[in-house]
């Protein structure tokens, strides 16, 4: 075990025997969200992806709370969100050239910079890397809200750790009800999946992970940019934790209760779920195909979204309503590559368990 690993040993055992969470309080005024964040409590909140569970990022002890809370694994950094621009060196040391550029471009919006770290920033936070994820949200009430804070607040998404991301603040008391202190009642989250992860510290901007900004949106500004699973999916090597450059990425993520498949069409439900199993639930697209054999099928839940941008939006409230119905196998239909493609397939085949040594693999298959 690392420094880093005995220090979240030492203030989750600290925690267990000196805090006593009360029932998490649902509230809608950002002054009261932001002291309670500067005073070291856990408050989630809306962003225009999914909620965040914030903590102050230069509090250890917070952050040694919300790893608990969450469950999440400790080597795993958080990202850190900032009220705007200007802020940059509250969280950051060193900001490369490309990076200023694609924060300039983007910023406030879905899409996370990996830059070299302000010492300021907790080691926990970051996982004991010399790096931070630095995002800067769009969502109004969450700038206003970290204007307040005026620190920088790190917040992962508000979810049990592995479990689907949450885009409602139901959904959100629903994995934290008791474990957090409170949750800040918004909107429905507008997009629906996380912001893109871009490394930012090597000689060209890497995307960890896709999301909300595309590559190719991306590659208009910097056009070296690169998706990290095409790199090494192109030049065959085997991925496993040896090569992986984010921590986050060896974790099981997004996965509801039931079992996923992921299928092309409404009608490989047939061939790929048995016949026993009444209780499918089913997200696809409207204008792919509706045939479905002569075996007529029970769905908990069946929804089919006009397009990938409101699949993308009400994805992770499928799953967890599928759950809520007691599916026992979801089926997802895949989408096609267009924008926001990559990032919502991501999800889906990490739902379904399929391996990032998998993806290339299956993206060409689709
Ligand atoms: O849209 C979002 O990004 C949401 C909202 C709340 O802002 N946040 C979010 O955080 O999705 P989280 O913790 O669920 O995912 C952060 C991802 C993880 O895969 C983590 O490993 C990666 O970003 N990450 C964070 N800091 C990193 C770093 N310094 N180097 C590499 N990867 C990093
Ligand atoms: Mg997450």
């Amino acid at each position: 075990m690392d420094s880093i690993q005995w220090l979240q040993v030492f203030i989750t055992t600290a925690l267990k025997g000196s805090v006593d969470l009360p029932t998490t309080c649902v509230i809608d005024d950002i002054a009261v969200a932001a002291k309670a964040l500067c005073d070291g409590l856990l408050v989630a909140f809306p962003t225009e992806t999914v909620y965040g569970l914030g903590a102050d990022a230069t509090n250890p002890f917070a952050i040694g709370k919300l790893f608990e809370a969450k469950g999440r694994p400790s080597d795993n950094p958080l990202i850190v969100h900032l009220s705007d621009l200007n802020c940059l060196p509250l969280a950051a040391s060193r900001i490369t050239p490309y990076a200023a550029q694609l924060l300039e471009a983007y910023s406030p919006g879905p899409i996370t910079v990996v830059v070299k770290k302000n010492p300021r920033i907790s080691d926990l936070a970051t996982a004991g890397l010399d790096t931070v994820g630095i995002r800067i949200p769009r969502c109004e009430q969450t700038r206003d809200l970290l204007r307040l804070c005026d620190r920088p607040i790190a917040a992962p998404s508000a979810n049990r750790s592995g479990r689907p991301s949450c885009t409602t603040w139901q959904s959100v008391l629903e994995d934290m009800d008791s474990r957090i202190d409170y949750v800040l009642k918004g909107a429905v989250c507008e997009i629906g999946i996380e912001s893109s992860v871009v490394d930012c510290t090597g000689e060209y901007p890497v995307v960890l992970r896709p999301g909300a900004t595309t590559l190719e949106q991306l590659q208009q500004v910097v056009p070296s940019t690169v998706d990290w699973h095409q790199k090494f999916g192109e030049r065959g090597i085997e991925l496993d934790d040896s090569v992986l450059p984010s921590p986050g990425l060896k974790h099981s993520h997004y996965q509801p209760r039931a079992e996923v498949r992921l299928v092309r069409s409404l009608s490989e439900i047939a061939q790929s779920v048995p016949v026993v199993c009444s209780k499918i639930a089913f997200a696809g697209m409207v204008d792919q195909d509706i045939s479905m054999d002569s075996e007529s099928r029970e769905f908990v839940l069946f929804r089919r979204y006009e397009s990938i941008n409101q699949y993308a939006r009400e994805f992770y409230e499928f799953l967890r309503e599928a759950d809520r119905r007691g599916a026992e196998v979801i089926c997802l239909q895949v989408v096609p590559n267009a924008p926001l493609g990559a990032a919502l397939f991501d999800r889906q085949r990490r739902a379904a368990g399929i391996p990032d040594s998998d993806s290339t693999n299956w993206r060409q298959k689709t």
